[in-house]
């Protein structure tokens, strides 16, 4: 049986990564960077490691044979990292984006874009077997995008409320990796992973509104004033900007739909109404 390392376990993706593996018997471990804050049960083993100091990772690699990875550390930590990880694995699954979909909403280029593709080629050219998990617009960014204005009222002001996206359950995108992680023949594989439904902003809005029993007014709001009102909420005028050039770009077409989830697993990938009622409490107030 394999001996996995969870790099990421405590995020959105890697915690369901972790549970899954939990279920399915797997000997694994987690990398956190400070193990005491991580809320897992007593029998699954924490070890502290941080991706920006690669001397930390080789008592989290030892004795293992394949790595899962979640890259948010900065850029300038991955060539040590990825070597370090390389001389004890054989075999790494990388959570990244659909990179190299033709569809207008993966080309726009950014530094999210350029950080994952420098990771990518340096896992590729590391010598590991590979497995890249291009995920789809998580599900879950309805949480930052959102909750904050459901929570607080009625009305939901957003940019782009027209531009559709395919928005993924992080339960499926973990499904997608712990088959690459325990199961043979994914070397050199690289799954695109989204939820099953092309969906507006606006569309997606209105579902949380029915998962939480309300009717919210949606009302769009220009780019301008996204950059200074949402700050905020999104954090950094990069990443506003990355967001709204995707979002323009991807309107008026359907957003991509993949069906390699199912051709994986043989489960449907889960409707966002599914997400958003699973998800209901944290949009009240
Ligand atoms: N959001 C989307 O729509 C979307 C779509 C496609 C792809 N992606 C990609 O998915 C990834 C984010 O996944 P996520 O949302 O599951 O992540 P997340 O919830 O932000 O979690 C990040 C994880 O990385 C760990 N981490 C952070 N800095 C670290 C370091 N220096 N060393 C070791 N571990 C470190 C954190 O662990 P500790 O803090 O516990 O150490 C945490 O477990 C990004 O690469 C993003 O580009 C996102």
């Amino acid at each position: 049986m394999r001996r996995i390392l969870v790099i990421g376990g405590t995020g959105n993706v890697g915690g369901h990564v972790v549970s899954q593996l939990a279920e399915r018997g797997a000997r694994f471990r987690v990398m956190a960077r400070n193990p005491d804050a991580a809320s897992f049960p007593p029998a699954i083993e924490v070890v502290r490691g941080d991706l920006t100091a690669d001397d930390t990772l080789d008592e989290c690699l030892h004795g293992t044979d394949t790595v899962f990875l979640v890259w948010v550390a900065p850029p300038a930590a991955a060539d040590d990292a990825i070597a370090r990880i390389a001389k004890h694995a054989r075999r790494i699954v990388f959570l990244t984006a659909p990179l190299k979909t033709p569809h207008p909403f993966f080309q726009q280029p950014n530094p999210s874009r350029d950080v994952a593709e420098r990771i990518e080629r340096l896992i590729e050219d590391s010598g590991m077997e590979w497995t890249f998990v291009r995920a789809g617009m998580f599900a879950g960014n309805a949480l930052h995008f959102w909750g904050p204005q459901i929570r607080g009222g009625g009305t939901v002001r957003w940019p782009c409320l027209n531009a559709p996206t395919a928005p993924t359950d992080e339960r499926d995108i973990a499904a997608a990796a712990c088959v690459a992680l325990c199961e043979d023949g994914h070397a050199g594989k690289e799954y695109v992973v989204t939820g099953p439904q092309s969906l507006s902003q606006a569309e997606q809005i209105h579902a949380l509104g029915r998962a939480v029993g309300r009717s919210l007014c949606v009302e769009e709001m220009s780019p301008d004033q996204a950059r200074s009102e949402l700050l905020p909420v999104l954090g950094s005028p990069v990443f506003i900007d990355m967001l709204l050039n995707a979002w323009r770009a991807a309107m008026g077409q359907p957003a991509f739909v993949s069906t390699e989830f199912t051709g994986l697993t043989g489960a449907s990938p889960r409707p966002f109404r599914q997400w958003a009622a699973d998800h209901a409490e944290e949009f009240r107030a």
